[in-house]
């Protein structure tokens, strides 16, 4: 039974998420402490991000240890507490898997790096200098892929005199799946966990895990290092690989979810890895509707076309309908705020951030709510770079610097797509610190905690918060909302997003405003739908009058 297609999916950022212990870190206790908001919200499911013992060099995606809990969180005990808190509340918990790369720090790592004969060295991907170059000269990297994190993807081990990939910072170097005993080694660390009781693993890049062994060069000019990302974006071996995986540690176990990120992932490649009857995985993270509003890189910011945004989701939507299944976000701890993105942070705010609300929660698919993202959380106010706190906007700010840039033109990008926006501390009150710390915190509060805040949220009944319980509440009590089909309206709208979903006789009708002007829904069969009944939000101006930035679903039974 596919539970998870009518479950919602909240997931904490645990940094951030609530301090017990006032190092101002958010811990494992702090988020046991805060359950009740997310129970109360009606989230089935929780994704906990990392938790993992991790030198922090990329906040916990570098792993130096897979059977831990790290000090900062607090201890395997608390994490034993949290999950029998999680489950007592009738909810399950996902944990994060991230086994396209450890830490350097990982004792996996230290073996492999000690000699050219480890028995461990090729669990990592280890290569001499280019042929002809002495090791350490510019250029002399094996191949001329660039990190995600800025500079190239290699890193020279002056010990054995060879280069080790890292996809991600140096401090993160890439397992290598083609053997077979490293395989081995995460399926059983991933039984460990399940046997503690997690429901399932949301799987970081794990479309990543599969490269083309000959590791070749990667296409395009861009300069000396380009991406190469189509040597290992769904590699030769992925399904093989999540097949295995499936086989070797989820068969069999009931009531489980797989989630897997794939940064890159084509709409047919999805189909594949979601299909029930390949046994790989239930769902996956798809990117592109989070890269619309970029050029060649995600610094390189572009007004975002409505348009566009629905050719993207209505082809997912109609890519997935008869095998598959799609998850739906807006935001995570590696994008900006989605109100500030994709709505109005400002004046309409509330309106803008229930209307992105409605319209992603009525897709066909698992929703994931992102902390703070149900109190209509935004962007932070960045003013310097001292403000930053993420590997990736530090890197991408030294290098873009270094290479000429303009330092204001390269802070102006990080305040709107740095990762730190999604990672400043949730705001639980109007308290000096949010209600998150009594230390002080790791990245700075947002000062607009004092009017947006979860205490505020759930004394006002048409705060954002209760919002989105209405919006979870109707995916439980609606089959329509987790088992109707969709059909995208108005394609060419500018401003209005429109789509019907139908299950039987019952049809419903979303719409949101994607603008600060009124708007009018010129959808087809107008007049039925000025007649049909108001399921979600209000229509002061009539059924199908949408105020800025306003969001609606209509009910209607269908003629049929
Ligand atoms: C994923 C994570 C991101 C991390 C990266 C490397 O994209 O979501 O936070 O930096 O993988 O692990």
């Amino acid at each position: 039974m596919s539970w998870w297609k009518s479950a919602v999916v909240y997931q904490v950022y645990p940094r951030s998420f609530a301090d017990s212990d006032g190092d101002g870190i958010g811990d494992l206790a702090g988020i046991a402490s805060r359950l009740d908001h997310v129970a109360e919200l009606g989230a089935d499911v929780l994704w906990l991000c990392p938790v993992y013992p991790s030198p922090q060099d990329d906040a916990g995606y570098d792993i130096s240890d897979y059977r831990a809990i790290d000090s900062t969180f607090g201890t395997l005990a608390d994490f034993d507490r949290l999950l029998a808190e999680v489950h007592a509340r009738g909810m399950k918990l996902v944990t994060d898997l991230v086994v396209n790369h450890t830490s350097d720090e990982h004792a996996w790592f230290a073996e492999s790096r000690s000699s050219r004969d480890s028995p461990r060295r090729d669990w990592y991907w280890w290569r001499p200098p280019r042929a002809g170059m002495e090791a350490g000269a510019p250029g002399a990297e094996p191949t001329n892929w660039r990190s995600a994190f800025s500079g190239p993807a290699w890193e020279l081990d002056p010990a054995t005199g060879e280069y080790y990939l890292h996809i991600f910072s140096r401090k993160q170097p890439d397992l290598n799946w083609e053997t077979p005993e490293l395989r081995e080694a995460i399926y059983e660390m991933m039984r460990w966990w399940l046997e503690r009781g997690v429901d399932g693993f949301r799987m970081d890049v794990v479309n990543f895990i599969s490269k083309d062994p000959a590791l070749p060069d990667g296409r395009g000019d861009g300069g000396a290092f380009v991406s190469g990302s189509e040597h290992y974006i769904c590699g030769p071996r992925v399904h093989e690989f999540l097949a295995e995986m499936h086989r070797e540690v989820f068969a069999g176990r009931d009531g489980l979810l797989t989630v897997g990120e794939m940064p890159g992932v084509t709409v047919e490649d999805a189909r594949l890895f979601t299909d029930p009857a390949r046994a790989e995985l239930d769902m996956v993270f798809q990117f592109e509707h989070v890269q619309l509003d970029q050029g060649a890189t995600k610094w390189d910011l572009r007004p975002l076309a409505l348009r566009d945004l629905k050719a993207s989701l209505g082809r997912w939507q109609a890519g997935l309908a008869e095998r598959g299944w799609n998850s739906l976000y807006w935001g995570n701890h590696d994008q900006p705020r989605a109100v500030s993105r994709f709505g109005d942070d400002g004046e309409h705010r509330v309106r803008a951030a229930k209307m992105l609300a409605t319209v992603l929660q009525m897709h066909r698919g698992t929703p994931y709510v992102y902390q703070g993202e149900e109190l209509g959380m935004t962007n932070a106010p960045f003013a310097r770079l001292e403000d930053f706190r993420d590997i990736e906007s530090l890197n991408h700010y030294a290098e873009s610097v270094a290479a000429g840039a303009d330092p204001e033109h390269v802070l102006a990008s990080l305040r709107r797509m740095g990762r730190d926006n999604a990672r400043t501390p949730m705001q639980w009150d109007a308290s000096e610190r949010a209600g998150f710390t009594t230390g002080t915190p790791w990245l700075a509060v947002n000062p607009n905690h004092v009017e947006i805040n979860a205490e505020a949220a759930r004394a006002d009944p048409d705060s954002v918060f209760h919002h989105y319980r209405r919006l979870i509440e109707l995916r439980h009590s609606e089959p329509v909302v987790a088992h109707g089909d969709f059909t995208m309206l108005l394609p060419d709208d500018e401003r209005v997003y429109a789509f019907t979903r139908r299950l039987g006789d019952v049809e419903l009708l979303v719409l949101g405003n994607f603008s600060g002007a009124a708007a009018e829904a010129a959808v087809p069969s107008g007049e039925r739908w000025r007649a049909a009944e108001v399921l979600v939000g209000e229509a002061p101006d009539g059924p199908l009058s949408l105020r800025p930035w306003e969001g609606r679903v209509l009910k209607a039974r269908s003629a049929r």
